[in-house]
């Protein structure tokens, strides 16, 4: 099974951007980690970064064509976007969500609402990045 670990803005920057909220493991290091992971699942994996919001609706819509499953970090994207609900909303296989921190527990109300979670198999929040480990777990479990 082919897996897709989708992450939206900012994320790029992971392990430089705040720190000490999101931590010091880098982007390339989440790469290299969900990669791993994902073989020792029996999953191939392929995690791909976007600053542009149209372009992660690509994906996820071909994500719906191709019934792949998809583990979703869409960062800010997750509080205001209707078009990343729709998106969402028409896939077929499993989507898990993930956050790096977890939103519901910070200050900002604006992160406390989910435009995923409405669509989510599952929902992992606040485990760092281990977190995505947690989310390939779940689609793991769900495929059998
Ligand atoms: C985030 C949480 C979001 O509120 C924030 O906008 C992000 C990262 C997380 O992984 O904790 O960019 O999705």
């Amino acid at each position: 099974t082919t897996v897709l670990v989708l992450n939206g803005p900012n994320l790029g920057r992971l392990g430089k951007r705040q720190p000490e909220i999101y931590g010091h493991t880098t982007y390339a290091d989440l790469v290299g980690l969900c990669e791993q992971w994902g073989h020792d699942l029996g999953l191939a994996v392929e995690v791909r970064q976007t600053n542009h919001e149209g372009v992660l609706l690509d994906w996820l819509n071909q994500a719906a064509d191709d019934g792949t499953p998809v583990v979703l970090n869409a960062a800010a994207w997750t509080h205001y976007s209707l078009a990343l609900y729709d998106a969402c909303a028409q896939l077929t296989a499993p989507l898990v969500e993930v956050h790096i921190s977890d939103p519901k527990n910070r200050p900002e109300e604006f992160r406390h609402t989910s435009h995923v979670t409405p669509h989510a198999a599952h929902e992992v929040v606040g485990q760092g990045v281990d977190g995505y480990r947690v989310a390939l777990e779940h689609l793991a479990g769900d495929r059998t």
